[in-house]
């Protein structure tokens, strides 16, 4: 594992946990620290030994504050549009990963710590997280994909109700309101996003991947369309050596042992 400055990095049995470890400024995201995302997820795609991404933050209070506010004040125009186009990437390379990611929400998720947690898979919050978009408070408003994610998440009049008000969802709403998967005890927290992770590990990997794919891009079709590519996407599990296994294994009645190929 690379060793990071502003992330801890954890392999265990074929899960990477990525804790963004600023603690002090309730792990806010500079541009060091996008760019070490970006590095993580660099060697999630490239590890064979990587199955399943999680992302948290460092400590209890927060899951990430946001983009370092600090540091972007201090920021020329250009470079706020830099910033902008990076986070933008870094979070796109996490959504278009070809394995599952989690994140494991502890805490506030403001901004772009929102951001990132709408551009993993799967978002498993704790009781005492607290999701938001308080962009406007600063005279801007979300650059990390925000005004995208949220409305396709939760809807277009929700989106701008949270947007516009900066009034922060609790981990509640966001379960009810489809931002938060599940909602989960703040100490049973990375026990539940571990179980999660292991039980997507026992499914076929190249279903999962074109399954990630097949909604990803589909999302953002029209239905015809989204339908012809999940045929595509359906066709590419069926060429694969786990659709042999998975459906043998299920005529002779045992557990399946998928290879991902
Ligand atoms: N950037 C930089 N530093 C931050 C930060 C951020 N986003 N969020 C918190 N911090 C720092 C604080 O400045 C403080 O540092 P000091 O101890 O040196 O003063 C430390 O973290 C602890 O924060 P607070 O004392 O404010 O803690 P609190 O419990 O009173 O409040 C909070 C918690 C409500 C999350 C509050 O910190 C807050 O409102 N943070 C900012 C949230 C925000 O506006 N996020 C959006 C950022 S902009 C963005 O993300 C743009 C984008 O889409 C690209």
């Amino acid at each position: 594992m690379v060793e990071l400055k502003n992330l801890l990095m954890e392999l265990e049995e074929g899960i990477l946990t990525i804790t963004i470890n600023r603690p002090k400024v309730l792990n806010a995201l500079n541009t060091e620290t996008l760019n070490e995302i970006r590095t993580a997820i660099k060697e999630a795609r490239e590890s064979d030994a990587v199955k399943v991404v999680i992302i948290t933050g460092a400590g209890e209070k927060s899951f990430v504050a946001g983009a370092d506010i600090a540091q972007m004040r201090d920021l020329e125009v250009l470079e706020g549009r830099t910033m902008t186009m990076l986070g933008q990437d870094v979070f796109s390379e996490i959504e278009n990963l070809d394995k599952p990611v989690i994140a494991a929400v502890n805490g506030y998720a403001l901004g772009g710590g929102c951001e990132m947690a709408m551009a993993c898979d799967i978002r498993i919050a704790s009781k005492n997280a607290k999701f938001g978009q308080p962009e406007v408070n600063l005279g801007i408003i979300p650059g990390f994909g925000g005004t995208q994610r949220l409305p396709r998440l939760i809807g277009k009049g929700r989106a701008k109700y949270y947007i516009f008000t900066s009034e922060m969802i609790t981990a509640q709403e966001a379960y009810n309101f489809g931002l938060a998967d599940k909602v989960v005890d703040p100490e049973e927290l990375m026990v539940k996003v571990k179980e999660a992770a292991k039980a997507l590990m026992a499914k076929a990997p190249v279903a999962i991947m074109m399954a990630k794919r097949a909604i990803n891009n589909g999302i953002d079709m029209d239905l015809d369309s989204g339908i012809a590519y999940e045929a595509e996407a359906y066709t590419t599990t069926f060429a694969s050596q786990d659709r042999v296994e998975g459906m043998n294994a299920f005529v002779e009645k045992r557990k399946a042992n998928f290879q991902g190929k």
